[in-house]
């Protein structure tokens, strides 16, 4: 798909896409999405940035669309005609998260889906009805017994003419509702009457969340075939409260609905390709009680993980303690250390593909205290001995079953591309992926993600993403590379 910033046009081309979109009756976004509907889908976009020109053999045709507020989405390969023209049911329930749904239909409407809302009572409470269809372009359905809509059966109708239900936020009361078959509003009788899948996105507090209602309720809706995405953990909007019971993010959100579009029969690029993934953080035990870590989140390697077994490689992920489920395209094995990870990856070689994302601790205690270490009156800390912990990523480069495309994440904080391209010599690896993970930019733990991709050819800067999004374009990069190693044989 090819692609243009809105706001980087000039006055005159700005003021004709505002004319035609008005006559049209659509938003700019949207007549500068149909319009470049006609443009080769494979042209490359106009924002990529190139700091020096790569080889044409790692040249990589991507899809990818500039948002309404200049953020650069990739499309995958795999699933960059999910959305096109189809219908997404949205029905959203009554609690705090229900805000976040305004930008889930944006960010849905700009891939082409269309939206149509219904809100139940108590949503209404939470986000005006006017909000919802002003940003859906379409009305908002609330009442099971509307005379207008219900002449026809409407909600039979509403529950069939979608391609996928989604559910967000989806309350306790909701899912508890969906769990014992009431049908006693509209959101309810549709979610009864719908023969179509149904993705739930539940927002609670971590109390209503862990309550044992709501997890038989979870096991019920899972064994019925509901799909869930989150919730994730973190503060809630109570003051001082936090843990599971977050929404997943729109962009989450969307990432699982872009893949319960894709139909079975979609291709699989990396059909035949076994890729090994490293994810999170390490901890290094100091005592039973202790540890060395950092602040990474593993949101990044477990999206490549998830996007690499929707392109059809066979992926193995080496998760370090996250708080995020295990993908579900791929076989996940936890570790804790350093020493773990690397024994867990060389057990899963010969692989074709290694991507090494975890942050790996470079130190560990000499020793492992049996019992907590007691503070003794009147001394100070006692000092900690380190040792080197393995380098997973320069142990593959140099193994003797190293995988044909092998890649490495750099998180730095200063001079970004030297010790990148310093680390792509020395691990003897293809590609280096270097993030600046300085705190102001929170990369470490967040959503979002600018990166750098480096090769022996060259540097490409990769524009802000979210996460879910570097994912997809990275596998785009990887298709491509191995399209080219094929015509090159
Ligand atoms: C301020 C406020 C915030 C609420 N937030 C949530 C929430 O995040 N999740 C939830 O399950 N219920 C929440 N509730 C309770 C629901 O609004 C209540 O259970 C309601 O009956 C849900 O209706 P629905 O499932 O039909 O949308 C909240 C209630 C209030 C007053």
């Amino acid at each position: 798909m090819a692609s243009i910033t809105i706001r980087n046009l000039d006055e005159a081309a700005k003021q004709a896409l505002r004319e035609r979109a008005a006559q049209n009756g659509r938003s700019m976004e949207e007549e500068a999405r149909l319009l470049l509907g006609g443009i080769n889908s494979d042209q490359t976009s106009t924002n990529y940035q190139r700091d020096k020109p790569i080889s044409p053999t790692s040249y990589a045709p991507l899809n990818r669309m500039n948002t309404s507020d200049g953020e650069t989405i990739a499309i995958s390969k795999v699933n960059s005609k999910a959305f096109a023209s189809k219908r997404i049911l949205l029905i959203i329930g009554g609690g705090i998260a229900a805000y976040k749904c305004l930008d889930l239909i944006r960010r849905l409407r700009e891939r082409g889906a269309t939206v149509r809302p219904v809100m139940t009572k108590a949503a209404q409470e939470f986000v005006t009805p006017l909000s919802v269809s002003a940003i859906a372009n379409d009305k908002v359905f609330s009442d099971l017994f509307d005379r207008d809509d219900e002449h026809d059966i409407g909600h039979i109708r509403l529950s069939r003419e979608a391609d996928l239900i989604v559910v967000a936020p989806a309350t306790a009361d909701l899912m508890a509702k969906m769990a014992q078959g009431h049908a006693n509003d509209l959101a309810s009788t549709v979610l009864m009457a719908t023969d179509k899948p149904v993705l739930i996105a539940p927002a609670m507090n971590p109390a209503m969340w862990s309550h044992p209602a709501t997890q038989r309720n979870l096991q019920t809706l899972q064994s019925d075939g509901i799909q869930f995405i989150g919730p994730n953990a973190g503060e809630m909007a109570e003051s001082g409260e936090a843990g599971l019971g977050r929404m997943a993010e729109p962009m989450e959100i969307v990432h699982a609905i872009g893949h319960l579009l894709v139909p079975d029969d979609a291709p699989k690029p990396l059909a035949g390709k076994r890729a090994i993934i490293t994810s999170g953080p390490t901890h290094e035990p100091i005592d039973p009680v202790r540890y060395i870590a950092n602040r990474s989140s593993g949101k990044q390697g477990h999206a490549i993980a998830e996007a690499l077994g929707r392109a059809g490689a066979e992926v193995i992920l080496v998760s370090g303690p996250v708080e995020l489920p295990d993908p579900q395209h791929a076989e996940t094995f936890h570790v804790q250390t350093a020493r773990e990870m690397q024994s867990a990856v060389e057990k899963a070689l010969p692989a074709d593909i290694a991507i090494m994302v975890a942050a790996v601790a470079d130190w560990r205690s000499v020793t492992e205290a049996d019992e907590k270490m007691k503070k003794e009156n009147g001394k100070g800390p006692s000092s900690l001995k380190l040792t080197e912990n393995p380098d997973i990523l320069k142990g593959l480069g140099h193994h003797a079953k190293r995988p044909s495309l092998l890649i490495g994440f750099a998180a730095e904080t200063q001079e970004l591309e030297k010790h990148a391209k310093a680390k792509l010599k020395r691990k003897n690896a293809d590609w280096i992926i270097a993030n600046d993970v300085s705190p102001e930019g929170g990369v470490m733990g967040g959503d979002k993600n600018t990166v750098k991709r480096i090769t022996s050819s060259g540097i490409e800067s990769w524009p802000k993403m979210n996460k879910a999004d570097v994912a997809e374009r990275l596998v785009n990069e990887i298709i491509s590379h191995f399209e080219v190693e094929t015509l090159e044989v």
